[in-house]
């Protein structure tokens, strides 16, 4: 088992990464004077698959009152009608001001609930277990919690730190290989971002990540978190752009599936713009053709996309310039400098982003 600490103050919390360790989640609960009453919010899929575990963990250290409220799957439910209604059953459930809510699920459920326990009563201890990829190497990490609402996606939220997070590599093993692929597109951005040596274990280990081999999990989850947590722990609020990184391959990305109507997943559309804005620094005569070569073949290998379905140019780009990481009227790319090493420009032609779509 591994344990990284994200450092932020009197706000700190660990992240504990493991094969099984679902079943310590009772008694590292109680390690942080948590007790009594507790609130599990998940989905059915996740629920028939880890409630039962988790429920035992948790009985055994005599925690009592363990209410699971149930959310649908799906993103629709990251919404402020959902958290209205998870805030009642709280109530109803006699939920009070140090009553945790455990957040077990992906990305969808860890966002939602961590909204919810931000506000509820002004805030409840909250303890992620996030039981996908994406989620254990990104969502559960940085305090990042949100709903969407209309045309707004993830932009009612507010930064809100976690007590604990418990990352069970075992739960990763119900995936399927979209949801896995979502994840790993995350973990090649950490790769290209600040570590080729993530890249290379990638690359020599690729068939045992596909198999589900859980020390080899278990070491992309830890270093990817590792990565995730030393560049907020600097930028807690984002406010001093480092956290700005984090977003390689996500402007077009998001474009991509913006303009798709969300058809594009996130992790394919991630893959799609990672690989563009390494074309983009390419042509501006920065990352070696080599460097660029490795990464498409990476991403090929993993099994996500390196082309842009029928989307029109024109549209991704005006997509591009409404995106909220625009700052005045620029928009901002996050390029790779060579495979581990990024820097950040909005003094990119937008002419050259046309034709490396175009392409
Ligand atoms: N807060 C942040 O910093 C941050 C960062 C990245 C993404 N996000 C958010 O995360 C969400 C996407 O998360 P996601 O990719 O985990 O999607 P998700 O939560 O929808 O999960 C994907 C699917 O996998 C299922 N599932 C979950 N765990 C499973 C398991 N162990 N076995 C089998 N099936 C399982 C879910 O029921 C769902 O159908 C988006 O809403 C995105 O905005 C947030
Ligand atoms: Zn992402």
């Amino acid at each position: 088992m591994k344990r990284i600490r994200v450092n932020l103050r009197d706000r700190s919390y660990g992240v504990n990464i493991g094969s099984g360790i679902l079943a310590q989640t009772g008694s590292w609960l109680k390690t942080r004077g948590l007790a009594g009453r507790l609130v599990v919010i998940t989905n059915p899929v996740v629920r028939s698959l880890y409630a039962e575990a988790l429920e035992r963990s948790l009985a055994g250290e005599g925690f009592t009152a363990l209410d699971f409220l149930e959310v649908p799957d799906g993103e629709e439910q990251k919404s402020l009608e959902t958290a209205g209604r998870l805030y009642l059953e709280m109530e109803r459930c006699l939920a009070e001001r140090m009553t945790p809510v455990v957040a077990l699920g992906g990305g969808v459920i860890g966002d939602l609930a961590g909204f919810v326990a931000a506000t509820y009563k002004r805030g409840v201890p909250l303890v992620h277990i996030p039981t996908t990829l994406l989620a254990q190497v990104d969502s559960s990490i940085g305090g990042k919690v949100a709903v969407d609402h209309g045309q707004l996606k993830n932009e009612i939220g507010v930064f809100y730190q976690p007590w604990l997070v418990i990352s069970d590599i075992a739960t990763l093993k119900t995936l399927d290989a979209k949801t896995l692929g979502d994840g790993l597109a995350e973990v090649i951005k950490y790769g290209v971002i600040r570590d080729r040596g993530l890249l290379a274990y990638l690359e020599a280990n690729l068939a045992r990540i596909k198999a589900f081999d859980e020390p080899v999990l278990e070491k992309i989850v830890s270093r990817s978190v590792e990565i995730k947590a030393e560049i907020v722990s600097r930028d807690e609020y984002d406010l001093r752009g480092l956290r700005a990184i984090l977003n390689y391959g996500h402007t077009i990305g998001h474009a991509i599936e913006s303009v798709s109507g969300f058809q594009v997943g996130h992790g394919e559309a991630v893959a799609i713009g990672m690989l563009a804005a390494a074309r983009i620094s390419r042509q501006m005569g920065i990352l070696g053709r080599r460097e660029l070569g490795r990464l498409e073949s990476l991403l090929e290998k993993v099994g996500l996309p390196t082309r842009i379905p029928d989307l029109e140019v024109e549209s991704l780009v005006s997509a591009m310039q409404h995106d909220k990481k625009v700052s005045g009227g620029k928009v901002r790319f996050v390029l790779p400098r060579e495979l581990g090493r990024v820097f950040i420009t909005d003094d990119v032609d937008l002419s050259l982003v046309r034709q490396v779509l175009a392409d």
